[in-house]
């Protein structure tokens, strides 16, 4: 199985709440190596390029709004099989659905403060990294 990169964000409501250093130790237990992390706060325009492929759905304005309301911590995690395990890691986006012992089933409040974000793919993953951080930040 090859080593492959995520994208994660911890999103505003897990910030504010305080979860972040719960997060962050269920995602090295589970075996990820972080290779970037940082502190930052997106504006509405750059939470909208970032979910730009959401454009058309009816919570896209919503989401935007929602991501930046607030600090979120993005990292970028490398593990084997990384995005896969990484989505089993957090559970399903809608915490009603997630499994127990998830990420999302701990800290997820709703659909949208759902505490957590993981790319789908390695080439999102890849994209996705690139948005927060400058190749010299990642280690
Ligand atoms: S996924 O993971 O892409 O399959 O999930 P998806 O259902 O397509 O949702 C994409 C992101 O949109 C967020 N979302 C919402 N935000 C606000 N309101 C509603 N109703 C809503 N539904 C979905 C969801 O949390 C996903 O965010 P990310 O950051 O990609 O996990």
């Amino acid at each position: 199985m090859p080593t492959n990169r995520t994208f994660t964000m911890i999103k505003p409501d897990a910030v504010k709440d305080g979860h972040s250093g719960a997060i962050i130790k269920m995602i090295e237990e589970a075996g990820f190596r972080i290779v970037a992390v940082k502190k930052t706060q997106l504006s509405a325009e750059r939470a909208g390029e970032f979910y730009a492929v959401h454009k058309e759905r009816p919570f896209y304005n919503d989401l935007c709004k929602y991501m930046s309301s607030g600090p979120i911590i993005p990292m970028i995690l490398e593990k084997e099989n990384g995005v896969a395990d990484f989505r089993t890691l957090i559970g399903a986006t809608n915490p009603a659905n997630a499994d127990e012992g998830t990420i999302r089933k701990l800290f997820a409040k709703s659909m949208e403060a759902n505490a957590i974000h993981g790319s789908d793919s390695d080439e999102n993953a890849a994209i996705e990294g690139n948005f927060f951080f400058a190749h010299i930040e990642q280690f």
